[in-house]
């Protein structure tokens, strides 16, 4: 913790030197790590310079020319002398920047980068608050904006942000960047009959000046600090449902009934999570259910985690998703990756999180069996990431010149809560759990690296213990490609019926109904995920009719089986993969299947072509961002207007 601490500089302690800043204010700003691991490739900002620390927002959503436009005012702290501040911008539409008197100040847009978007670098002389008059391009990349058709109810549009790793520059214009968290507000103004929703608290402002007939408004202050990729707007036809006394749920009104059943346990997990890691901080945990196109399967914005609709099976048989976003909550919202490149200490933590959570609300049954499919998980993102040298199966990652987003895969998650959970084993649960809460209390509301992980691991957990540090080979667990040798194993009985039936129908034999009927979906996708790549089309043929997984409502099987559909060019499956690929837009199921089907040039390839065509309109734009890459359509078709 001392090496964090020095290795900590705040500008706020600087400036109080200086002049003595309000007690409330300085409490309120999170310092700026100045290790070189810290600096963040992925933005412009220079935080040792000048640095943001409240974002209020007075902004207007308009549907009908897909822009929200209006004023960021920024409070900066700065370096005494410091008359320059940079921000982050990709395709702000910006029409002045002025002081808070109004006076306006020289800034200027540099050379624009395909990942990062451009510097906006702003000459602030003396100024401490700047206030930028903006709107936000119709292709922003943080935004979808829906048709009343996209949507379940279909009679208003939707809007939704998605802000994580590198997006919200596309509409907030400040530095954005996961080390330099910032406190902020907004007042957003919508068409009537729509609500707007924001990862913040929901307030009334006294000065909200009453909105125009035709027009909503609404209130939101978050002030902790926060990463300003969880800051999040969804704006369209919403009710909400109380779950518990601090929990509840947004969605259409169509779907408020579906989704509030699937979330019962959220009040008891919440409980769970505090038990094992101290007390949640953020006030209320709601959850948002949006509309199929949702990039993700959830998104952790604070005090309201997104979710995409595809997680509702019935049987609440995929809620180890909320479990996940809510452990976020701590590992990612409290103590946040500093940059990209340490990806890992966010979700990595989190999955581990999230399956301690699931084992306290569900059994360690459930726990152990979700643990051995994401080794699984694992082993198949070490092959797909070059084998055991691949250099992206390094748990800290090299980004350079490339989007945070290539970063994101089952190595962070699952090679991440494998380590976690190795060094549980050889510690024991005890005394792991005790250094983890400690973990998130001493790193609350700061930005971390790999290397404050393992400063604190050492300071805290090893504390001298040369035995232990040889046994735990946490150097290796981080630097190296590959998986240690140490890994603790996933329970060779856990799926142990299962994998007779995987043997079984290796010999031809299907399981039968009464089997599958009594395994749960995680046995369910260990048959699936294990049986052989290669089938033949008859041996498909009879699992679909036995089980009706072409067109199952659990999302998670029927994506296992239209995968071993696709990878044995399985006719008869197409129409329920158009189906599938339609009518959700979950990144984590689109993408895998489209590839599949693109790479495939003689079978899979022209069905692509014909769905990608059909889907393209309603998947997010950090969805068609990677499957444009596939060249499938024709230029003008993959054009966002
Ligand atoms: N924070 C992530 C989503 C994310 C990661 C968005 C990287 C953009 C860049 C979220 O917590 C997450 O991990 N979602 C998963 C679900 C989870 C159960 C593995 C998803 O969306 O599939
Ligand atoms: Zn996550």
């Amino acid at each position: 913790m001392l090496a964090a601490a020095a290795a900590a500089l705040s500008l706020a302690s600087c400036q109080v030197e200086q002049a003595p800043a309000p007690q409330a204010k300085a409490a309120n700003v999170a310092p700026i790590l100045d290790a070189p691991d810290a600096v963040d490739i992925h933005s412009y900002a220079k935080p040792l310079e000048a640095r943001v620390t409240h974002v209020a927002l007075d902004l207007n959503v308009d549907f009908d020319t897909r822009r929200i436009g209006g004023t960021a005012t920024l409070d900066i702290e700065a370096k005494p002398g410091a008359k320059e501040i940079i921000l982050d911008d990709k395709g702000l539409e910006i029409e002045a920047i002025t002081d808070e008197a109004g006076q306006p100040l020289p800034y200027k847009v540099g050379a624009n980068d395909e990942h990062l978007g451009a510097p906006l670098s702003i000459q602030m002389g003396d100024k401490r608050k700047i206030v930028i008059t903006y709107k936000s391009a119709p292709d922003a990349g943080a935004l979808q904006w829906l048709t009343a058709e996209q949507t379940a109810g279909k009679e208003q549009p939707f809007l939704l942000s998605q802000g994580q790793s590198i997006e919200n520059r596309t509409w907030i214009p400040t530095q954005d960047s996961p080390g330099i968290r910032q406190t902020w507000e907004a007042w957003i103004s919508v068409p009537t009959g729509l609500t707007a929703v924001m990862s913040a608290q929901k307030g009334k402002k006294a000065d909200l000046s009453p909105p125009p007939p035709n027009r909503a408004s609404f209130y939101f202050n978050m002030d902790k600090p926060v990463a300003p990729y969880l800051i999040a707007i969804a704006v369209g036809e919403l009710e909400f449902r109380e779950l518990g006394p601090r929990t509840g749920v947004w969605a259409e009104p169509v779907m408020l009934d579906k989704a509030a059943a699937e979330l019962a346990d959220t009040e008891k997990m919440v409980s769970a999570a505090e038990a094992l890691y101290g007390p949640y901080q953020w006030g209320r945990y709601d959850m948002l259910v949006l509309p199929p196109s949702f990039p993700f399967g959830g998104m952790e914005n604070p005090t309201l985690t997104f979710l995409t609709p595809t997680f509702i099976a019935g049987d609440k048989s995929l809620t180890s998703l909320i479990a996940h976003e809510l452990a976020h909550s701590w590992s990612g919202n409290l103590a946040t990756n500093a940059t990209w490149a340490d990806f890992w200490l966010n979700e990595g933590m989190t999955t581990y999180a999230e399956r301690r959570i699931v084992e306290r609300v569900y059994g360690s049954e459930v726990a152990e069996q979700q643990t051995s499919l994401g080794l699984d998980a694992m082993n198949k993102a070490v092959e797909e990431h070059g084998g055991p040298s691949g250099a992206d199966t390094r748990l800290h990652l090299d980004l350079k010149g490339r989007n945070p987003d290539e970063g994101v895969s089952d190595i962070a998650y699952e090679k991440g809560a494998a380590f976690l959970r190795t060094i549980e084993t050889v510690v024991g649960r005890q005394r792991f759990d005790e250094w983890l809460k400690g973990w998130f209390s001493r790193h609350q509301f700061q930005p971390v690296t790999t290397s404050i992980f393992l400063a604190d691991i050492r300071q805290h957990l090893i504390k001298g213990d040369n035995a232990l540090e040889t046994n735990l080979q946490l150097e290796k667990w981080i630097n190296d490609p590959g998986i240690p040798s140490n890994i603790a194993p996933a329970d060779p009985h856990i799926f142990a019926a299962v994998d007779v039936a995987v043997a079984g129908f290796r010999t031809g034999k299907l399981p039968d109904l009464g089997t599958w009927n009594g395994w749960t979906t995680d046995q369910r996708l260990r048959f699936l995920n294990r049986i052989d790549r290669k089938q033949p089309s008859d041996r498909l043929a009879a699992l679909d009719r036995a089980f009706a997984l072409s067109r199952a409502g659990n999302n998670e099987l029927r994506f296992a089986f239209l995968t071993l559909a696709v990878n044995n060019r399985f006719d008869p499956a197409v129409p329920a993969l158009e189906e599938f690929l339609t009518m959700q837009g979950r990144r984590k199921f689109v993408r895998p299947l489209i590839t599949a089907l693109a790479e495939d040039s003689q079978w899979g390839r022209p069905i692509a072509q014909r769905i990608y065509a059909k889907a393209r309109p309603s998947y997010h734009p950090v969805t068609t961002r990677d499957l444009d890459k596939l060249g499938l359509l024709p230029k003008e078709n993959s054009a966002n207007l």
